[in-house]
Formats: structure tokens, sequence, C-alpha cells
């Protein structure tokens, strides 16, 4: 090319969650039957929507004004609709016009990076979703800030560093939250929500909540949203329907903006986040209709905890099939579909492997190590090749903890039960396979 065309950063723009996809592929097609516990759709994991939310949906579609676009920031009853829910809470305070919607939160969360300076930074949590390090680390061409999530804490950041972290960068303008979390299945505590708030509002910086997982919480956790504890500091929830409803392929997430006014700078991010939007025309238009009469409807609230109640139970079996593991700590989650397993620091060698079912299984799982990747990558290939289990490792994460990250969305009992006792028996089998003397 006559000039550079990549830019800063775009190796930052990797998911590893669907690499891993290509390999299973790969070792599937070599007769090993799979484990998919790599990707959070629940609708792929075989999870059946009520026949009430198809009627809606069915319906919606026979309406011709579906087909049509919609208004830029999205359909202005839908938008009135969530405005007054989030209303309805009692603390902060918005309406239609602080709403945007887009096609999946995944695409909100490269607009919301995309439009700030490159210079402005947002730190964000370790380990994190990676579309949100991907898109922050990308538009600012270099390597994202983080801020630790410590699993010895039930995955509570230290609110001292993290205040530290951005009392010493200037360049950082805001602070990621996600919670429930992605990969942890952690739900942060009322006192660290509040805690981080008023970071924000002591060094004048925004937040950033992504709150697609915020009514997946169970297990006696607290329910707080950024708008319940944010006050008059500005901030943005993200939120969605691919989780709860759970409908991922509508590809349909919104933005809710906080306290814009408070800040002449914050409207004006606000304004570009809008214009942006009407380069684009308009977000999906059904799932936008469906909204309110899905979360209106009294099944509605029924429909979510029973999900709850299912999760909750799952947790529980699937953190005390690994908790009690030497050398792997483990949070039962409490939020979201995701458990996150960590090994003790040092662990991992690249001499441990797992048996593997046959020649040309071998052959894939050592072609993936040779490069010597990281040591979880290495677990993640041999349970692959070994067991059939599709997981992710946690350095895949933005974190330098190694580990795994496996999800909750099994719903065939036995067969969630068999895959979690065959991951609790690998760990300590490739743990006992070093040569090395730990
Ligand atoms: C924390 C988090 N944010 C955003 C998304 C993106 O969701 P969507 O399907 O709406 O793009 C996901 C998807 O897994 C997620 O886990």
């Amino acid at each position: 090319m006559r000039s550079k065309i990549v830019r800063e950063g775009a190796g930052e723009l990797r998911y590893v969650i669907r690499e891993i996809v290509e390999h299973a592929n790969r070792i599937q097609s070599l007769g090993v039957d799979m484990a998919w516990e790599n990707i959070g759709d629940p609708v792929h994991k075989g999870e059946q929507l009520p026949d009430w939310i198809k009627d809606i949906v069915a319906e919606l579609a026979h309406d011709n004004s579906s087909y049509a676009y919609s208004a830029t920031k999205g359909i202005l009853k839908t938008r009135e609709f969530l405005a007054q829910r989030t209303n309805s809470r009692g603390g902060v305070q918005i309406n239609a016009e602080d709403i945007i919607f887009y096609n999946g939160l995944g695409d909100a969360v490269a607009k919301v990076y995309g439009q700030l300076a490159p210079t402005a930074r947002v730190i964000v949590p370790t380990p994190v979703y990676t579309t949100h390090s991907s898109g922050e680390g990308g538009h600012a061409g270099t390597k994202t800030l983080t801020y630790e999530l410590d699993p010895a804490r039930g995955w509570e950041p230290d609110l001292d560093a993290l205040r530290k972290s951005v009392a010493d960068n200037p360049a950082i303008a805001g602070i990621l939250v996600i919670n429930p979390g992605n990969p942890t299945g952690t739900v942060h505590s009322k006192e660290t929500l509040e805690g981080i708030v008023a970071i924000a509002r002591e060094f004048d910086l925004f937040l950033i909540f992504d709150e697609i997982y915020i009514n997946l919480v169970y297990g006696g956790a607290p329910s707080v949203r950024l708008g319940d504890i944010i006050g008059d500091v500005c901030g943005i929830s993200m939120q969605g329907i691919s989780k709860e409803v759970p409908w991922p392929g509508s590809r349909c997430g919104w933005l809710e903006i906080y306290n814009q006014k408070k800040d002449p700078a914050f409207v004006r991010y606000a304004t570009s986040l809008f214009e942006a939007k009407m380069l684009e025309v308009c977000s999906t238009t059904l799932p936008q209709k469906a909204i309110p009469l899905i979360m209106s409807d009294p099944r509605y609230k029924e429909h979510v905890q029973r999900r709850c109640a299912i999760f909750a139970s799952r947790a529980k079996e699937i953190a005390s099939k690994l908790s009690s593991i030497t050398g792997v700590t483990v949070n039962e989650p409490r939020g979201a579909f995701y458990l996150t397993g960590v090994f003790d620091p040092g662990l991992l060698d690249n001499t441990m492997t797992l048996p593997l079912p046959s020649k040309e299984v071998r052959q894939v799982i050592e072609d993936l190590v040779k490069p010597n990747p990281p040591a979880d990558h290495r677990f993640i290939y041999y349970l692959l090749g070994s067991t059939g289990i599709v997981a992710v490792p946690l350095t895949s994460f933005d974190c330098k903890r190694q580990g795994f990250r496996v999800t909750l969305l099994e719903g065939d009992d036995i067969r969630r039960q068999n895959t979690f006792d065959r991951l609790a028996n690998a760990i300590p089998q490739y743990i006992a396979s070093s040569t090395l003397k730990h």
C-alpha cells in the first residue's frame, strides 16, 4: 500500500471467543462430541422462548410498519416506555430524548468509544468483555487501561487502586463497569458501585455501566443500577434484550444517557452519538416495537424470575463441582450466566497435557500449542481435544490471570452435569501431568 492503512491498535480487535469456534469445528469434524461452553447465546444453547413472546413477534410481523425505518434514535413510544421504567425507580430522571437505540449493544459499545476523542480514555475492568476492551483500545490506538477485579474478593475491585489510577492519569475521562459481569458472573455490591460513582464525581469523569444483564441477578445479590446511585454525575447505562428476553438475533440494544445537561462537553458528546446515528438512519425496527409489548406483559416478570431461578440453581451446581479443586479459585455466579475459574499464579506450565482421543486430534492440538500461546490457551486447547468442552481462556478477556470461562446455559441437565464433571476431572489431571517440579 502507498500509505499506512492499518491503524494503531488494530491488533486489539481479535475476538478470541469466536476464534475458539474455528478450532472446535476442526476437532468436531474429527468425531469428537462437543459441549459448546464458549458463547453467551441462550437460544443457540436450546432455550425456548415462551409462546406468548413469539405470538407478540408474530403479530408484529404482520404489521406493515414493522418493515419500515424507525426514527433515528428509535421508536418514540418505546423510548418513552423505557424512560418511564427508569424514572419509576425514583433515581435519575430521563426522557425519551436521552435514549438511543442501536443494532445490538455490541454496536452501541463500538459507537460509544468511537465517538470519544482518541486522547480521552475509559478505564475498564479486567477481566472484561472483549468488545469493550477492543473498542476502547481501538479508539485510543493503544493498549487498554484497566483496573483489577479480584477473584479472591468475589471479583470486587480495589477502589483505592482505581482511585490512584484515575488520579495519576489525567487522560482518564471515564470508568466502565459491567454489572453483572461478563466473564465473572459477579454482581457488585452497592458500596462498590457508590465508591465508583464517588471517584467519578471527585475527578469529574463520566461513567459507563454495561447493564445488559441487570435483570439476571439471583442468589440474593443486590440489583443496583447506575440510575439508582448516579446522583448528578454524567453517565451512560447500556442495555439490551439479547440476554434478558432472550433475543440475541434481534440485534437490539440501547443507551440511556444520564445527566447530559450537567456538563457542556457531555452534551456535545451525546449529540455526536446522535449525529453518528443519523448517518446510519436507524436501528432494527421490529424488536423495538416488541419491547413495550413484551416487558409490560404481566407474564414477563415471572418469565425473567423463572430464568433467574434456573441460573441460580445451575450456578450452585457448577460452582460446587469446581470449587474444591486445588489450585483453582471459583466464585459462584450471582448474575448473568457465566462462571470463571482462575488458576493460581504460576500453576500452569507448558509441559501439561491431557490424553487425546486420536492421532488426528493430537495433530490439531499440537499445532495449536506449538507457538507457545498463553498457558491458559494451552489448557483450553487440550481440554477441547480431550473432552470436547469448548471453554474460553481467561487471558482473552484482557486479563493477566490464567483461567477459563464457561456458561450456565446448557439446558439438558444430564448433559450439563456430565460436562462439568468432565471439566472437574480434567483440571487436576492436567495439572498433575506436568513434568516440571512445582
Ligand atoms: C457485557 C456485554 N455487553 C454487551 C454485549 C453485546 O450484546 P448484544 O447482543 O446486544 O450486541 C454482550 C454480549 O455477550 C455482553 O456480554
